[in-house]
């Protein structure tokens, strides 16, 4: 099962990594051996992981998996995002305990965090308006790219308005160290998953073909 969801991974990276060819103009399709595609699986099995598994991930699947964020189409190749990831458990006890600390009345203010071990922390550039867009092009590529490679993930929002619109929460943007210019706007989280949650339903209603 393992060699089957790395051989998977393999071919989805694969996938994402031609894109960047520019020479190459004729799709090759991505199909699995069982007659599936590799890509599309993968978006239809993803979902928002909130319950990992005391288990590290490492450095080097981090790695990938930022290659592939970098990788995600962006407005003008200006790559107008900064990226800084958390994977010391020690450095995400500091953000929680800061952030605990920051909203008193709150009895688990760092559960927006939803208990990933790795925490990667996106920021925009505040000159660029679609910068936003490039960010959240970036999640869903670490996304993606992580469950191919076995890995569970989440995007979080709560977190941001928490971190950004608290002054106690400065110690915190200090130590993600931002350059001047960016905004911290979206957090990814990642770690083996402890849970299979069913597909949330979508209304395929909200698309409509223009005839
Ligand atoms: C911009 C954005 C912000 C989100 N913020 C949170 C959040 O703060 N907390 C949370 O538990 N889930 C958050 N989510 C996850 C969504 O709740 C989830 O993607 C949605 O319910 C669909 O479920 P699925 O991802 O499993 O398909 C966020 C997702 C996005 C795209």
């Amino acid at each position: 099962m393992k060699l089957i969801k790395t051989f998977v991974g393999c071919l989805c990276l694969m996938a994402m990594a031609s894109c960047g060819e520019g020479n190459k103009s004729v799709k090759e399709d991505v199909t699995m051996d069982e007659g599936k595609n590799a890509v599309i699986e993968t978006i239809m099995a993803r979902r928002s992981i909130r319950k990992y598994k005391d288990e590290p991930v490492s450095r080097e699947v981090l790695d990938q998996i930022m290659e592939c964020g970098i990788n995600a189409p962006n407005g003008q190749n200006k790559q107008s995002w900064e990226v800084r990831v958390v994977d010391k458990p020690e450095v995400m006890a500091e953000i929680k305990n800061t952030l605990n600390a920051a909203y008193p009345n709150m009895s688990d203010a760092a559960g927006c965090f939803r208990g990933a071990p790795v925490m990667v922390f996106l920021a925009r550039a505040k000159s660029y308006d679609f910068s936003a867009y490039d960010c959240g092009l970036m999640a869903e590529n670490m996304m993606l790219s992580a469950w191919s490679l076995g890995v569970g993930s989440i995007c979080l929002g709560s977190p941001v308005r928490m971190i950004n619109d608290n002054p106690a929460c400065a110690p915190i943007l200090e130590r993600l160290g931002f350059s001047e210019g960016y905004e911290f706007c979206l957090c990814v989280g990642l770690g083996y998953a402890d849970e299979a949650p069913a597909a949330k339903p979508r209304d395929k209603a909200k698309v409509k073909y223009v005839e």
